[in-house]
């Protein structure tokens, strides 16, 4: 048999799929909110109604599905509607294990609304296993939630090792790979039983849309609350938003590639360098983190770094200022450059210094971008 095509065919062509009406080579829109039932009142086409699902979906869905390996995909409204269902599907009373380096919206909302609503929230830091150990509760915990690389400190959790602990406990695990995409980490591959993307990042990639996903290895019960969550709270995704995310992951293994040479130059450029305190980036053989992430991560170490600044936190104010290419905004994963300061953003919970500069790396020169970050670091108006 032929080897199967690699995931950047699979990606560059959406799986190769025709439409059989029109030949048609890209997937029409379709907006329907609803669907005709069949003259004895039955649905024979699984088409019900638009907060069910929609067939603009299916191709990104499934597309996504093959990229992680997993049994199904499924599209959400954002990243957080997709976060948030995993532990909408949990019962009250039910324990959590959770990264002290992750989203920091997820963190408030778990630390917030989902305890009060009995969820029990243990916050570690997943880099250390020990301390992972420590906080599963077998017959308790239900879930162990990673982010590696970790938003914006970009801590790397060991997948493999951390799954088959907690797995050992009775609890499933779900990996928010969104920084890390399936270019580089296929976390299901690694043991765990759920893939999170904040889709509005690199899968869609050019900050158009905000749109989420999850993925499951097998499709058991628990995957079906999840999906129940989806349909019962809303969190549905536009169509045109589908549309646009598939068109998105089309150029996928061509982006993240791109992107991860440049980000990984810039974290080289600035490793030792005088306005800087230290570089945060996986790829650094120093990284607390590396050897994991150069397990763990295929083809390249993503396109985020951080950066402290050496002047504290109003030289990093100061930096983002002055930068001219670069723009000062949030999010990451696009094709253009980003720069934030976190500390001014995230709040009384977060772990970030407050002389941190977090930059998403697009896929303009890397020589442009040094050069504007060299002229804001020396204080250029
Ligand atoms: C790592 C990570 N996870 C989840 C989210 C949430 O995604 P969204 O903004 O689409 O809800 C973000 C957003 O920045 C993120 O960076």
């Amino acid at each position: 048999m032929a080897k199967p095509p690699h995931p950047a065919t699979l990606a560059a062509q959406a799986l190769g799929w025709v439409d059989d009406a029109t030949r048609a080579v890209i997937p029409a829109i379709h907006p329907s909110t609803t669907y005709l039932r069949d003259p004895d009142n039955q649905y024979r086409s699984g088409r019900v109604y638009g907060r069910a699902d929609n067939p603009t979906y299916d191709q990104a869905e499934a597309l996504l599905a093959q990229l992680e390996g997993g049994a199904e995909a499924s599209l959400f409204a954002s990243g957080m509607a997709a976060a948030t269902a995993v532990f909408m599907a949990l019962a009250p009373g039910d324990h959590v294990v959770v990264p002290s380096v992750m989203y920091w919206s997820l963190r408030n909302w778990l630390l917030g609304p989902a305890t009060a609503w009995g969820i029990q929230v243990s916050v570690v830091d997943t880099t250390r296993p020990a301390e992972v150990q420590a906080a599963l509760r077998p017959g308790q915990t239900r879930l162990l939630w990673l982010e590696t690389p970790g938003n914006p400190l970009w801590d790397i959790s060991d997948i493999a090792a951390l799954s088959s602990m907690a797995h050992k406990a009775g609890a499933q695990v779900a990996v928010d790979s969104t920084v890390a995409t399936p270019v580089l980490t296929r976390p299901l591959e690694l043991g765990a039983d759920i893939v999170m993307h904040a889709a509005t990042k690199y899968l869609n990639g050019h900050s158009d849309v905000v749109a989420g996903a999850l993925v499951c290895r097998a499709a058991d019960a628990f995957w079906g609350r999840i999906k129940a969550v989806r349909v019962q709270h809303g969190g549905i995704l536009g169509p045109f938003e589908a549309w646009l995310l598939l068109r998105g992951m089309r150029t996928l293994f061509v982006r993240v590639p791109a992107m991860c040479r440049s980000a990984s130059a810039i974290a080289a450029h600035f490793e030792r360098h005088d306005h800087v305190a230290q570089v945060l980036y996986p790829g650094l053989i120093d990284f607390p983190g590396h050897a994991i992430a150069a397990r763990q991560m295929q083809g390249g170490f993503g396109a985020m770094l951080s950066l402290r600044v050496a002047g504290g936190a109003a030289h990093a104010v100061a930096t983002a200022a002055g930068v001219k290419l670069w723009k000062r905004a949030t999010s990451l994963g696009g094709v253009e450059s980003l720069i934030e300061h976190r500390a001014s953003i995230e709040g009384a919970n977060s772990p970030v210094p407050p002389d941190l500069l977090r930059l998403s790396v697009g896929i303009e020169d890397t020589g442009d971008l040094i050069a504007d970050l060299e002229h804001a670091l020396a204080g250029g108006a």
